[in-house]
């Protein structure tokens, strides 16, 4: 597991080096050297042209090292300094004279834009960006993906007009081929849109150390293939018992998929035994597709709040939701959870629907809730647009999970999984090619199966949506993107754990 910082917690991460005495020229110089040496692997003609495009804050600072740096090994350089002089960090202006003092040539926008370039290197704003980017700099920013697109495009430790925090764009941003960030990946990087404006994301030491993070809690975290260890176990002397009971409360007349896909998923994880809760129009083609899984099928005069508590007494975990649709059954059924259930439950699709119909059942819900909505459910949870969150994923999947006690996955391009006790999670595995129906059930028999078998809600939610999405590497492996279905994605489960 690894941690991604916001633009606090890299200031943050910057003051305390510096109060442990280390020099902000020395880091500068370290960082301005890592992107040269970037920028000369990628460009090993000294004959091209590099402008350096620099703002008056210490990223600017950076850019200017870079041009004097460059300059120093040969190639052709302008410094461009866009920023306001009277503006300038002490740094920056240390860097600026030391540049002038080299016969660096110091250029104006007008003067560089008059010119061509071969490489851009944008230096404009870092992660000291507190707001929208308006006037004279949108102007400059707009240019240089135009003007310059045919150019090669660096920027230094993010690309300019995104939030290190969010992957917002503040307004308008730098389109890079390359970022070269320092010490840690910031979340702008990751999350989308940042994600697209940071082209190939390279992190280079420049010399942080564990120190400097001492007093920082990083609240949000990627997980790394080292943590598959984290699953639960097979052992020799055990039995289905030993790795769960599953109740599965999904699909309806027409969506019987969503349940296969579901109880398929959760017994390619590894689950003990599955029981699947359906309409009883389903019972054929789920004993067809899914025959390992045991069938309690319910129909319009079944008392269904007696049916799922019998249902309930029987699991080690519920996921209710996928399918299931938001009929007055499905909502006297996902009540009846909300109310009576004490196991580890996951709320997807339509149980989260339903819930946000029914806000005041919320009282009722216990610790160890699971939430699994995309963003159009999150925005009818919420009450929010869909433009609105994704301004902030990370921060509106917290707020939920902090308010209401449930662990939330948030799914999106790159998921976040908020908790209250690990933090947040971003994932990083997974692929376009699982854009497709069917996949979100397989998603929450991923994580049903891992709560069966014994993992926390917390440790359970985002490990099962790394997993998922390594299935979905695992198929996209094999069959491209382009035509992978849901039950690929269920395969993929089953390549991917043959070698754990
Ligand atoms: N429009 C105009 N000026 C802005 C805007 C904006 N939208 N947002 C912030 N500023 C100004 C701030 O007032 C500040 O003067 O830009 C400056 C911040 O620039 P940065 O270089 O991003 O921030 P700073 O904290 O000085 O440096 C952080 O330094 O360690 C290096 O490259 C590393 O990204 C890191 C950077």
């Amino acid at each position: 597991m690894r941690d991604v910082l916001n633009g606090q917690e890299m200031k943050q991460c910057d003051e305390n080096t510096m109060k442990m005495g280390m020099l902000s020229a020395v880091l500068m110089e370290r960082a301005a050297l890592s992107v040269v040496k970037e920028i000369m692997e990628r460009y090993p003609d000294d004959d091209t042209r590099i402008l350096t495009v620099c703002g008056a804050g210490n990223n600017g600072g950076d850019g200017i090292a870079v041009g004097r740096l460059l300059a120093l090994q040969g190639y052709e350089v302008g410094i461009c300094f866009a920023g306001n002089p009277e503006k300038m960090t002490t740094e920056t202006a240390r860097q600026m004279k030391i540049a002038k003092n080299y016969n660096v040539p110091v250029l104006t926008p007008e003067e560089a834009f008059q010119e061509n370039w071969d490489v851009i290197v944008d230096a404009l704003f870092g992660i000291g960006l507190s707001r929208e980017i308006t006037g004279k700099y949108a102007d400059i920013i707009k240019e240089l993906n135009v003007y310059y697109e045919g150019a090669g495009k660096i920027a230094v430790d993010i690309a300019s007009g995104i939030s290190a925090t969010t992957g917002e764009v503040l307004g308008t941003a730098f389109q890079a081929d390359v970022t070269v960030t320092f010490g840690f990946e910031k979340r702008g990087q990751l999350l989308y849109p940042g994600a697209e404006y940071t082209g190939a994301l390279k992190v280079e030491d420049i010399g942080f150390t564990t120190e400097s993070l001492f007093d920082i809690i990083p609240g949000l975290h990627v997980l790394e293939k080292e943590d598959l260890d984290m699953l639960p176990k097979r052992t020799a002397h055990s039995n289905k018992g030993s790795y769960g009971k599953l109740l599965l409360i999904a699909g309806s007349e027409g969506m019987a998929g969503a349940a296969v896909f579901a109880a398929k998923a959760a017994y390619r994880m590894g689950c003990g035994l599955v029981r699947v809760a359906t309409v009883e129009s389903n019972r054929a083609i789920l004993q067809q597709l899914v025959p390992e899984a045991v069938l309690a099928v319910y129909n319009d005069t079944t008392d269904v709040v007696k049916f799922v508590e019998t249902q309930l007494a029987w699991a080690d975990a519920v996921a209710v939701g996928s399918g299931i649709g938001q009929s007055a059954l499905s909502e006297k059924m996902v009540k009846t959870v909300i109310e009576q259930n004490t196991k580890p439950c996951l709320f997807d699709a339509d149980a989260l629907n339903l819930i946000s119909k029914n806000p005041e059942w919320l009282q009722f819900l216990k610790n160890g809730a699971v939430y699994t909505p995309h963003l159009g459910e999150m925005s009818r949870l919420i009450g929010t647009s869909i433009a609105e969150i994704s301004k902030d994923l990370v921060g509106a999947a917290l707020q939920y999970a902090q308010k209401n006690h449930v662990v939330m996955v948030l799914k999106d391009a790159r998921t976040v999984t908020a908790t209250e006790k690990r933090g947040c999670f971003l994932n990083l595995s997974g692929n376009d090619g699982m854009a497709t129906a069917g996949s979100g059930d397989v998603l929450s028999g991923v994580i049903g199966a891992l709560l069966a078998q014994g993992m926390l809600p917390e440790d359970a939610a985002p490990m099962g949506v790394y997993l998922h999405g390594l299935a979905g590497d695992a198929a996209a492996k094999k069959l491209g993107r382009h035509s992978m279905m849901a039950s690929d994605i269920v395969d993929g489960i089953t390549d991917l754990l043959k070698e754990q």
